[in-house]
């Protein structure tokens, strides 16, 4: 099969190039360096000599002892070889909480409290490879000073649905967008001697069912849509561990796949380091064992019971399955002990946490992942020194997300939430006063529950939407709580009204998908109401993940938050101010209603025992676009406080690469931010493909009336598509579209260029 990466063809065109610079990233270039040292084949045949001998002297127990939990977060070690045990946590916002060994209860100390990161969807909206990178080495990090081997992340399932539950974990709906930002991440995690554990391998698109459900997907798009961000991630990320997932494909469970882990993962790919499963995830003892899973974790306390713990040791002793599986899983998972140094030299890395550094990734991330929709009057950004009395409405102003969402749950040092940031922004000078507006307390969270982790894997392990309330006394605490909003907003000696609302964690959370994607706790109401009484209203929606917003076309300023770390308040607040100049794109479309998703109108969602992927490669703005849907918000959009004109693109090739140039100047009256977007697409192609697809995106600082040009290499992956007749992926030769844009709607230039076979 021809891997993705590997370009079949020669390309023909190209006019010859001026000698530019080439801004690249950092940190590829970093690691490109690091795997070329010299010598580096020659310890990787040390440590491979070292791995055989201690294999040949384990005995079977001691096997089984590595390769499943022996408490909810760790293996077994070998104490006479020197081989350590296994530690592990989650989670892609920062390094869970201590729980006792062997029971869902939290430690309780106080020394676990760490950094909380933006989630990975607002990672994402930064568009900004050189902050994941940063993002990626506070987890490592933090992981390591608290002691664990293993990072629980990044999550990096492909958006499929804006439905599913834990789509604030995962980045987007475009494979490129998402391999480009998991790889630094990867590698920042894995500079502390932490391994990085991507997850969830693969398919797993949706909470409802998520133990059992069989996911009926065509060859290609789990080629062209489900696969290449995880196969970037492992070869260019070089991640020590991968977890497997909870669903089922092709009859198989995930995390016993032969398809996906000996096949495509370990044979395919040529992955040689750790996989671990998915907490619960592993049913069956012989289809593990003979699989590329080498770690059984689970939710269980029953440890010895687990399918790799004792009833795989009999089943070796009774002749059922051989020895040798074991010895494959064992050395996979020394290589990784091996990488993280942690076999008995003395270079391992201690780690830090709750550093002022850390602070200040979580700080500056969150400032770039603000997206400004839509500013029509220029009211924003707000300013400060006017000010003199602000009233913020809405639960979301003041309520910390930190301590939710599932096993991403952090235990944050601090979080500052939209009202303090606002308060820390204006200081003493201004009042501010803080109506709740809409009532969000009303059911306990699941989480409440000390054994939510495991109750959470029952009847199928997740469902749709069961956390809606909405009896008699409810809805007449919401109306009494929006009639005082209203009231305060009426008063004109308010210089400005603020609203922030959107979603917590009871909607956007692991094990749960939501049933449809309107705003909980009547918000569509109090803000339309909002909007009629005060039309200047400055809207704040903070979520996980796409709301309707039928109210729309009436608010004139609306800023898009999301988990946005312990520093989100604060850089919500200078976005506000202006004295952050907003540079967050939207990593995913945002639909009107759910119904127009493609994995909704075309797919199914989420299914019953098996859920049909029907819409193929049709998945976000590849359906939108291609079929011409309206849709509220692009994917790649978001606004600016300056202005940015496109110029002078120019696709060429060189070295058997594409280069592309396009000309970015700031028109505008301040410094920004550009996330310049190349697409590819191809007019009149005699397969069935996307009107254009995300090959490439650079995001470039430019001053007021500068001119800087953007210099991107797209990949040969940019012109192929999967063949499923040939098993291969294929490059049709013939002219190319080349689009330049702000975002999947908004193209800005676009040119062509040929590419024709040998
Ligand atoms: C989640 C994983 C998580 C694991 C350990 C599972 O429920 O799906 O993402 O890493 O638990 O907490």
């Amino acid at each position: 099969m021809c891997a993705r990466n590997e370009l079949p063809c020669r390309l023909i065109y190209g006019n010859g190039l001026t000698d530019m610079y080439i801004e690249k990233s950092v940190v590829v270039s970093e690691m490109k360096g690091k795997s070329n040292l010299p010598g580096r084949k020659m310890m990787d045949r040390n440590m491979e000599e070292k791995i055989e001998k201690l294999v040949s002297e384990l005995t079977l127990e001691e096997k089984i002892g590595m390769i499943h939990g022996d408490g909810l977060f760790r293996t077994k070690g070998v104490e006479r070889l020197g081989i350590p045990a296994v530690t592990m946590s989650d989670g892609p916002m920062g390094v869970r909480n201590e729980f006792e060994n062997a029971r869902w209860v939290a430690v309780g100390n106080s020394d676990d409290y760490v950094t909380y990161l933006p989630s990975n969807s607002a990672l994402a909206a930064t568009w900004n490879r050189q902050l994941a990178y940063e993002a990626g080495k506070v987890l490592g990090e933090e992981a390591r000073a608290r002691g664990k081997d293993v990072i629980l992340a990044p999550g990096i399932n492909i958006k499929r649905s804006t439905l599913c539950g834990r789509s604030f974990e995962y980045m987007s709906e475009d494979p490129y967008l998402t391999g480009e930002l998991a790889v630094p991440l990867i590698q920042g995690i894995q500079t502390a001697d932490t391994a990085a554990c991507v997850k969830h391998f693969a398919l797993n698109n949706q909470e409802t069912e998520r133990l059992w459900v069989e996911v009926e997907v065509s060859e290609r798009a789990l080629r062209e849509i489900y696969l290449p961000a995880f196969e970037k991630a492992v070869k260019a990320g070089k991640p020590y561990s991968l977890m497997g997932a909870y669903n089922r494909y092709k009859n198989e469970h995930c995390c016993e796949s032969k398809r996906l882990l000996n096949g495509i993962l370990r044979k395919e790919w040529g992955y040689d380091g750790m996989v671990v499963s998915d907490w619960g995830a592993v049913h069956n003892t012989k289809e593990a064992a003979e699989s590329g899973l080498d770690i059984e974790m689970s939710v269980e306390n029953n440890f010895d019971e687990y399918c790799m713990a004792m009833p795989l040791k009999e089943a070796v002793e009774n002749g059922e399955i051989e020895e040798a599986f074991l010895d494959e899983k064992v050395k996979n998972i020394l290589r990784m002990l091996f990488r993280l140094h942690k076999m008995g030299d003395e270079k391992r890395k201690p780690g830090a946490y709750n550093t002022p550094e850390h602070r200040m990734t979580a700080l500056e991330a969150a400032r770039e992942s603000v997206v400004l929709l839509k500013n029509d009057v220029g009211k924003l950004p707000l300013c400060a020194e006017k000010t003199k009395k602000v009233l913020v409405i809405g639960d979301n102003g003041n309520r910390l997300h930190s301590n939710g969402g599932g096993s991403a749950e952090i235990k944050a040092l601090y979080e500052i939430s939209p009202l303090m940031g606002i308060r820390k922004l204006l200081g003493g000078n201004a009042e501010i006063v803080f109506a709740e507006g809409y009532f969000a307390d009303d059911m306990k969270s699941v989480e409440d529950s000390v054994n939510w982790q495991a109750d959470s894997l029952e009847n199928g392990g997740g469902s749709t939407g069961i956390l809606r309330n909405e009896d008699a006394a409810l809805l007449e605490k919401q109306a009494r709580l929006r009639e005082e909003a209203l009231k305060l907003a009426a008063d004109e000696s308010f210089d400005m009204v603020i609203f922030v609302g959107g979603q917590n964690h009871l909607q956007d959370l692991e094990g749960h998908d939501r049933p449809d994607m309107k705003l909980p706790y009547g918000q569509d109401v109090l803000i339309e109401d909002l909007l009629s009484v005060r039309p200047d209203t400055v809207v704040v929606i903070a979520s996980g993940s796409p709301v309707e917003m039928p109210w729309v076309d009436k608010a004139a300023s609306l800023v898009w938050h999301w988990y946005a770390g312990m520093e989100g308040g604060t850089a919500l607040a200078e976005v506000l101010f202006g004295k952050i100049n907003p540079s967050g794109r939207l990593p995913e479309t945002f639909p009107i209603v759910y119904t127009d998703c493609p994995a909704h109108c075309v797919g199914e969602f989420p299914g019953g025992e098996k859920v049909k992927y029907t819409e193929g490669i049709y998945v976000g703005y590849r359906y939108y676009d291609t079929k011409r849907k309206k849709v509220l918000f692009p994917f790649g959009y978001g606004l600016s406080y300056t202005d940015f004109a496109y110029g002078n693109l120019k696709a060429e090739a060189r070295d058997g690469k594409i280069m592309v140039f396009v000309d970015i100047t700031n028109t505008g009256d301040r410094e920004g931010k550009e996330t310049v977007q190349i697409y590819v697409g191809k007019k009149n192609s005699a397969i069935d493909r996307p009107s254009k697809e995300l090959c490439g995106f650079i995001k470039l600082s430019i001053a007021p009336g500068e001119t800087k040009t953007a210099a991107i290499e797209l990949e040969p992956s940019a012109f192929m598509y999967f063949d499923e007749k040939e098993n291969t992926y294929v490059t049709e030769k013939g002219t190319y579209q080349i689009y330049a844009g702000k975002s999947a709607e908004d193209i800005c230039c676009e040119t062509e260029v040929s590419l024709g076979l040998f």
